[in-house]
């Protein structure tokens, strides 16, 4: 995801927020998310199995089944190492490519190679002034994101979170102005749960849940449906789909003249109906 400052009146939340640009938060002397994941320093206590143990309910049962819901025919196994293989230096993997909504698999080695790409991960990350990454974003298929809600290395908190799970979400929603940096320089309103319940293993392969609200739980909930191959503008109302369009078909013709192949999805040909089926949004 990307972060700029809104300048829609809408977006009130924005205002609650002022320290969303990446370049506020950097001129600052506090940090803008002094206790977003407190619970992921290695020396804190949260870290013991007991906390951490994973018990099964049904609601997350509920939600990963959802989760799965856009590849039902696929069986979930695990990513192979060569699934898990990348090139140096990474490059950000731009719509309307269909790695961007190809399935992602399940991390099961916790090992030097899956840190090495969460590194060049965040390298790139704020390489391009984002806040948070998917491992489709750099071409890699499995179920990996990076965050740091302050954007800037050496502040706020890098966060590594590997095969996540939503278990619950606030009824209440949030408006938010969006960026990914899958579509360079396009912004839009996007609707959110305020918060959201998750677990998910970090880089060692130890398991946590946690409580997300505020921008963590935005930037969260983005790259959680990169892994799920759901693109932000499948969660945008037809009006606010309307504000991009030529946007995004201007990314269309650039993928075609770049590969010389048709491009695999069309904004012009995109059904609501299809959308509504991909992004449904009861998770809760
Ligand atoms: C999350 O919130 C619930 C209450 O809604 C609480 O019981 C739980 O301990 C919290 N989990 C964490 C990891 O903070
Ligand atoms: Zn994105």
């Amino acid at each position: 995801m990307a972060a700029r400052l809104s300048t829609s009146p809408v977006l009130s939340y924005a205002v609650l927020l002022p320290f969303l640009s990446r370049r506020a938060a950097a001129s600052r002397s506090f940090s803008p998310f002094p206790f977003p994941f407190p619970f992921l320093r290695r020396s804190n206590i949260c870290f013991s199995s007991q906390a951490l143990s994973m018990a099964r309910d049904t609601s997350a049962q509920d939600v990963s089944a959802q989760a799965r819901r856009g590849f039902p025919s696929q069986v979930d196994d695990f990513a192979s190492p060569g699934d898990l293989s990348f090139e140096s230096p990474l490059k950000i993997v731009e719509y309307p490519d269909p790695i961007l909504r190809a399935r992602n698999k399940r991390i099961n080695t916790f090992d030097d190679n899956l840190k090495k790409l969460a590194d060049e991960m965040f390298d790139i990350m704020y390489k391009t002034d984002g806040i948070g990454l998917s491992a489709p974003q750099v071409g890699v298929n499995v179920q990996l994101m990076v965050f740091n809600p302050a954007g800037e290395r050496g502040e706020g908190e890098e966060i590594v979170l590997v095969n996540p799970r939503i278990y619950k979400s606030s009824t209440r929603t949030l408006f938010f102005n969006e960026g990914c940096l899958s579509f360079p320089g396009i912004y839009a309103d996007v609707e959110r749960p305020a918060s959201v319940k998750i677990d998910a293993r970090d880089v060692t392969g130890a398991r946590f849940r946690v409580n997300l609200s505020g921008l963590p739980a935005r930037v969260f909930q983005h790259e959680f449906d990169h892994l799920q191959g759901i693109l932000f503008f499948d969660r945008m109302t037809e009006d606010v789909l309307e504000t991009i369009r030529s946007e995004l078909k201007a990314l269309e013709q650039k993928y075609e003249s770049r590969t010389g192949l048709e491009s695999p999805e069309s904004i012009d040909k995109y059904e609501r109906t299809q959308r509504q089926q991909i992004a449904g949004f009861a998770r809760r």
